[in-house]
Formats: structure tokens, sequence, C-alpha cells
């Protein structure tokens, strides 16, 4: 039959380039289950509002329900959208007389704006449940690595010994945070735009809560312009996406450090490792390359939602549709980062002699030795920052008879004249008790671990 948005106001066809410009029906693949669903709840209300009969409103859901059965392959690619292709296939199954009722009181404006909130709130349980997942896999491992020394960094440079769970709990209270901003945006998205129609909403006498009941959304969005001329949401979304993606890549560059010859912290499973076609020795961490690559795609798809919403006056205007893909795209990406990344934390093998051997070198129990001075001989700190300071200089093992002959140059006296003794030295270059410690809130010694993991166990369960 004739397309049939295009035989009133409307004479010439489009020609292929101008319909492939113009249309979204490869990205409306996405929301086919959510068009139908949003349908289904529209013709029942129309029904029970008494905008159209019975028998009309049960021939149009058996052809619905009939078209979900065939899928989406059964549309017409020709039509420049999925809701008006889907309308076009029910009225050729039930006539126009009766399908050609469904789209009362209704605009593709809402239609599609609802459709984007259905599946948009699935995408995003589904990731929480994922998140979830994978913070499970953090605190678990941590809890088995709480007395693994390694070094912790600042400027890549060997700082102060820390343990692996401390480093591991690190990513996962970043989790967290991503995880909460995520679920408070669902409260945003998942409100429903139908029965603002084209923008003003309707002269039929609609029941939009009835719509929003069935469809399962929390609530309505008030105002019948702004719903369908928002994508607020999708921004909203897409940043979070994006910072729990910097997160993830931020973890994936770690990985790959680790993986390296200098490093040799882990060797990842096979599974996320590829080799070279030429050299044969190599063991590649191509899937943790990768996340940091896909970063670009959650960065890419905000950076393009927030130019195309920029500066669009209200209400709908086409622009919108351009939107949409991006937010898919991300989450695609987004949602099987946090999978792989399960995955790779989970099956990796971690080398805890090494990690435990570079824990003390480049004198990382420098700032413990300093500390010692100032509790044990009463001099300020920033006198001893530089007593340590000149030993490092001389890159030798601090014994107490150094130690004293750089308290003479500074202080004009001796540190064990002032109480220190070669055993308190050794204490605080013991990277062990450095570690223990730091037992103060959200340090790395083993006993707050213990207490910090127990709290976030019981928080993860919670959520
Ligand atoms: N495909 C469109 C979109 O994604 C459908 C919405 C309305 N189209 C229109 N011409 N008013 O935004």
């Amino acid at each position: 039959m004739s397309n049939i948005l295009r035989r009133g106001r409307l004479e010439a066809a489009q020609d292929e380039e101008i319909l492939r410009y113009t249309s979204s029906m490869e990205a409306d693949r996405w929301i086919f289950d959510a068009d139908i669903a949003v349908d289904l709840a529209h013709t029942v209300m129309l029904k029970e509002q008494g905008i159209i009969n019975r028998e009309d409103c049960s021939k149009i859901l058996s052809g619905l329900l009939k078209i979900r059965e065939e899928g989406m392959e059964k549309l017409d690619f020709s039509y420049e959208d999925i809701h008006i292709s889907l309308e076009s296939r029910l009225i050729d199954m039930v006539g126009e007389d009766v399908g050609g009722r469904m789209h009362s009181g209704r605009s593709r404006n809402d239609e599609v704006a609802t459709c984007i909130r259905l599946v948009l709130r699935e995408e995003l349980t589904g990731l929480l449940e994922e998140i979830h997942e994978l913070r499970q896999t953090l605190l678990t491992l941590a809890e088995k690595h709480t007395e693994t020394l390694m070094p912790g960094f600042t400027h890549m440079q060997h700082a102060q010994p820390t343990t692996l769970a401390h480093h591991l709990c690190a990513h996962e209270a970043a989790l967290g945070r991503d995880f909460d901003r995520i679920q408070d945006a669902y409260s945003r998205v998942n409100l429903c735009p139908l029965g603002a129609a084209a923008f003003a909403s309707t002269g039929f006498n609609l029941n939009r809560k009835r719509t929003q009941e069935l469809l399962g959304f929390d609530g309505l969005l008030g105002n019948s312009m702004d719903a369908v001329s928002t994508r607020d949401f999708l921004i909203e979304c897409a940043s979070g996406f994006t910072n729990l993606m910097i997160n993830l890549s931020r973890m994936a560059e770690e990985l790959v450090m680790w993986s390296t010859s200098e490093f040799n912290f882990i060797e990842l499973d096979d599974m996320y490792a590829s080799t070279s076609s030429i050299m044969p020795q190599k063991k590649n961490p191509d899937t943790a390359e990768l996340m940091r690559g896909k970063t670009g795609v959650a960065v890419g798809a905000l950076m393009s939602l927030i130019t195309i919403c920029k500066g669009l006056p209200l209400s709908y205007n086409r622009d919108l549709q351009e939107a949409t893909p991006n937010i898919w795209r991300s989450v695609e990406t987004v949602r099987a980062s946090v999978r792989v990344m399960e995955g790779m934390i989970k099956t990796m093998k971690i080398h805890p002699e090494v990690l435990a051997a570079q824990a003390v070198t480049g004198f990382t129990t420098a700032t413990e030795l300093a500390d010692t001075f100032v509790r044990e001989t009463g001099i300020p700190f920033r006198t001893a920052h530089q007593i340590v300071g000149m030993l490092a200089r001389k890159m030798e093992y601090p014994t107490l008879k150094k130690i004293d002959s750089a308290a003479e140059i500074v202080l004009g006296e001796s540190l064990s004249s002032r109480g220190l003794t070669e055993k308190m030295v050794k204490e605080a270059l013991n990277p062990v008790s450095n570690v223990k410690r730091r037992k103060i809130a959200g340090g790395p010694a083993p006993d707050e671990m213990l207490n910090y993991l127990s709290k976030r166990q019981t928080e993860l369960e919670l959520n």
C-alpha cells in the first residue's frame, strides 16, 4: 500500500538517499518491543475511555501481538521510523477503519520519548546489576588480600607501602558512586511522557495515569511541552556512563601496566589476552587496552548528546532523533565493559611476592621514618622531613648512625640523644608495621580494612 504518511500534504516520495538520511529505522531496532508495549497500553486506555470500541480494541491488540511475534524484520524499512512503519503494518492487517484509530490522541513525539524511557530504564537496571557484581568481585578479592603488601604510587613513583585490598577497595569506592549516580538518574528516566501528544496534549479525554501504570512508570511528566522536548535524561545517563567508563578505563590502564615485565604484578587470564602475528612470545593485554579505548565511545556519546540538544527551541525538533542512538551506543559499550572487567579481575593471577618485594623499593618507608622522629624525639615534622630527605638523597640504608650525623648537621644534636633507638628505626622501616600503623578510618591497616570491608559488604547488600 502507499505510504500512509505521504498521501495527504505531501506528494513526492523520498528518494533513497533522502530516506536513508532521514530515517531512524535502523536505530529503532532498539525500541521495537517498547513501541509495541506503548501501542498496547495506549489502545487499552483508548477503549477504557470510550474513545474506541471493544471490537476495534481487540482487533488492534491481536494485530499488535502478531506484529510482535513476526518481529522487526517483517516491517517495511522504507518508512522514516518504526512508529509509522508499525502503524502501517497494523493497518495492512486489520484495515484502516480499525487500525487507523490507534493513533488517536497521540503523536510520534510522545510515543518515541516513551519508548526511549522504557528501553533505557531496562538498560539501567541491567547495568546496576552488573556494577553490583563487579563491586562484589572487588570486595571478595580484597578480603583475601588485606595483608598483601604492595607499593602505593603518587606521580607513578613509589610512595608508601599499602595493601592490595586497600588498592582494590579504592576502585570499588569509585564504582559505588557510579552506582548511586545511575540509580539516581533512573528516578528521572522512569517518568511517562505519553499523553503529551505533539506537545500541546490533546482534546481527547485520555487517562494519562492509566497508561503510566500499564507501562510501569513511577510518575508522569507534568508539562506536555517539556515531556516531548527534553532529552536531559539522556545527557544525565550518558554523563553517568562516562564517569563509570572513565573509572573502568583507569582500572584497565593499571591492568595493562601491571602485566608488563617491568611491573609483573599480575598475569591476565589467556581469555583476555592476544598474541602477536609475528612475535611468538607475546601475550598482550588487548582486552584491557580495548576497554581503555572504548572509553572514547562513552565520552563521544556524551559530547554528541550535549551538542545536539544545545540551543534547541521548544518543543519537539527532529534533531532529537540524532540524539537517541548515542545513548544506545554508550550503554551497550559500558555494560559490556563492566562485565568484561569483572571477568578480568576475577580470573587474573596475582603475584604477591613481586608486590611485596616492590612494596619497599624506592624508600617507601621514608614518611614513617620521619613520623617516627617526630613521635619519639619531639622534633617538628618539617625538620624530620629535611633529615630523612638528606638520607634519601644519599640513597643509603638509613641506620641510626647515619640518621644521627644528618641530624647533627640540621639540628646540631643527634636524635639518639633525644631518645631515638635502633629498634625504633627498624620498626619504622618495616613495611608491615608501616601499614599496620595506618589504622585510622580509610587507612590500609589490615584490621581497619576488615572493618571497612564488612561495612562495605553490608551497604552493597542493601543496594
Ligand atoms: N524518529 C523520530 C525520533 O526519533 C520519531 C519522532 C517524531 N517524528 C516527527 N517527525 N515528528 O525522534
